[in-house]
């Protein structure tokens, strides 16, 4: 058994690809499910296997109205907890008008269109997409994701710089470009590294032959990164509002889609498109994670394959596992290729 386990969108198991007809054995995983450190753990005996969820975890595939304030809700295998349903106890919608929550794990779970049908129609009384009215109680919804304005001013970042406090930065660039890139045969590529921080890694990119654009809108970063890599080309921009004077072959995107408010994770997707020539490509490293708050804020593969699959033809998509990274669990690598007319 690997020490990692699949949780597809319906909420079922599966192991390297594989769907674990064992419900015996998934009944226990499903039970043991936790969050550690915004990663979705199941235990085995006390052993811990890393939970790599498609989407959130938990799928609740009904509900019922228990007693007074508490839902039932049921999850695959069996697996059923109450909730209790008042103004301070929280659901939550997401950018697809899911309902979701938290269970008493603290594990992200989301309704099956079916439950939430059914919640809506007959156990609530809808107010507005937002609010309904549970037991004579006004019910408001939050969004999934917290919103932070904040980080969409450069003093935010700039100001992390200058203290000194930019815990993302590996100080060296992605391994992924040492692990992923080569096998996939870049022929010499124009590639813009948005969000570009100090410039490990344009600068992996530049020393493997390509022409690199470096582009942050925070000044100390950009001077940080001019210092450190004087023969790289580093723009001080605004990704959402570049001015395009040529277009790339390859956008490489690490640590920026978790960094910038999730409302405006379809506006960097078309900024991406905007700098991309036709059939090039998107090389990204995503941080994966149940964080509602940020930065940096978290992200599903679901919603990540929701938003870019209009616009990219998908060729790899795969979590990296390095249990020596304290990332490890919560990354994941794409490939992808522009589609023709965006
Ligand atoms: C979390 S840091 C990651 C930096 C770099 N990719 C790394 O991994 O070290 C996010 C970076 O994105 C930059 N950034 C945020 N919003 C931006 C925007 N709208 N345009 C350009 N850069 C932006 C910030 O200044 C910051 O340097």
């Amino acid at each position: 058994m690997s020490k990692f386990v699949q949780i597809s969108p319906e909420g079922e198991f599966y192991s390297n690809g594989n769907k674990i007809d064992d419900t015996d054995f998934c009944s226990s995983l499903i039970k043991s499910l936790r969050l550690e450190k915004n990663v979705c753990m199941a235990y085995l005996k006390g052993d811990p296997i890393t939970v790599e969820s498609k989407s959130h975890p938990l799928v609740v595939q009904s509900v019922e109205h228990s007693n007074n304030q508490s839902l039932l809700l049921r999850y695959n295998y069996g697996f059923t907890e109450e909730f209790e349903l008042t103004s301070s106890s929280k659901l939550f919608i997401d950018d697809w008008m899911r309902l979701c929550g938290r269970s008493k794990n603290d594990v992200p779970f989301v309704f099956s269109s079916h439950a939430q049908a059914f919640f809506l129609t007959k156990i609530v009384e809808p107010l507005s997409a937002d609010a309904f009215m549970f037991k004579g109680e006004e019910i408001e919804l939050d969004e999934w994701y917290k919103s932070e304005p904040s980080v969409e001013k450069e003093s935010f970042w700039s100001n992390r710089y200058k203290e000194s406090h930019t815990p993302w930065d590996l100080s060296t660039h992605h391994p992924s470009i040492d692990w992923v890139v080569p096998r996939l045969k870049l022929s010499k590529s124009k590639v813009l590294v948005a969000g570009s921080g100090k410039g490990h890694d344009a600068a992996k990119f530049k020393s493997l032959g390509h022409e690199v654009t470096g582009v942050d809108f925070s000044l100390d970063a950009v001077n940080e990164a001019k210092r450190l890599y004087p023969d790289v080309h580093f723009e001080c921009e605004d990704i959402f509002t570049r001015n395009l004077d040529s277009k790339f072959d390859v956008v490489f995107e690490h640590t920026l889609f978790c960094a910038i408010s999730p409302a405006k994770r379809g506006q960097l997707i078309k900024s991406w498109l905007r700098q991309l020539r036709d059939d090039a490509c998107l090389i990204g490293v995503f941080n994966v994670s149940s964080k509602q708050d940020g930065p940096p804020f978290g992200l599903t593969e679901w919603e990540l394959e929701q938003l870019l699959s209009p616009y990219f033809i998908i060729n790899f998509w795969g979590r990296l596992r390095d249990k020596e990274s304290p990332r490890s669990g919560k990354e994941l690598f794409i490939q992808a290729q522009k589609r023709k007319g965006f």
